[in-house]
């Protein structure tokens, strides 16, 4: 069983890193591998719309130049899929939208390649804007026939130093148990899901 993360913070290790890093801990400890890919600095580029994914549906995007294709087959062969983004102007950073984008219509195009995968949002946040972030995150997840689990707050964690979701503990806390969450999910769902369709 394994869960892939992506931190589409500009910021390398920053608050998103670590609300991440939170929920991936209690997965490892719940006997789930765990990857996180930073995507800051990286280059990412948004959806041309040229839709050749739906001609060619062999799982990859036209765009060669970024890692989008290495990142729909991380994504096809995990159990669990996390996205954590900052909150920029009350929505996602512009990396985790061009991911969405990509891979999304990939997917779609293919089939529904991350179909009953579970998915996680998570969200770092200074004051305002957490929700629609964490809304559209979610979207993303519903359209592609994934099943998200819950936690006791919404996955959100405040802060804006790098660093300063420290002292956020009810968001440290509503990580660790939405990575309670997303292992037990897993493990009742998945290896039923893998047998009947492959994935
Ligand atoms: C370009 C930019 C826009 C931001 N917009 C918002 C915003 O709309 N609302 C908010 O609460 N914080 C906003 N912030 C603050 C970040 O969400 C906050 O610092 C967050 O903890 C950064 O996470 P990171 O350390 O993972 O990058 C913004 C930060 C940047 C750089």
């Amino acid at each position: 069983m394994k869960v892939v993360a992506f931190n589409g913070s500009g910021r390398k290790d920053g608050n998103t890193a670590i609300l991440i890093r939170r929920v991936l801990k209690v997965l490892e400890e719940g006997g789930i591998e765990t990857e996180l890919i930073q995507l800051a600095g990286e280059p990412i580029r948004g959806c041309n719309a040229c839709r050749t994914c739906y001609e060619t549906k062999n799982e990859r995007c036209i765009v060669e130049d970024d890692k989008v294709n290495e990142y729909v087959q991380k994504m096809k062969a995990a159990d669990g899929i996390i996205l954590g983004s900052p909150t920029y102007f009350s929505m996602m950073t512009s990396e985790m939208k061009a991911l969405i984008d990509r891979t999304g219509y990939v997917a779609r195009a293919n089939n529904h390649l991350f179909k009953r995968k579970v998915g996680a949002a998570v969200v770092a946040v200074r004051r305002a804007g957490g929700m629609p972030t964490f809304d559209a995150i979610n979207h993303f997840f519903l359209i592609s026939q994934m099943i998200v689990p819950g936690s006791s707050y919404w996955n959100l964690g405040v802060g804006n130093k790098k660093g300063e979701v420290e002292t956020d503990k009810e968001g440290l806390e509503t990580m660790d148990t939405l990575g309670k969450n997303i292992a037990w999910l897993i493990k009742k769902t998945r290896p039923a899901a893998r047998k009947k369709k492959g994935r």
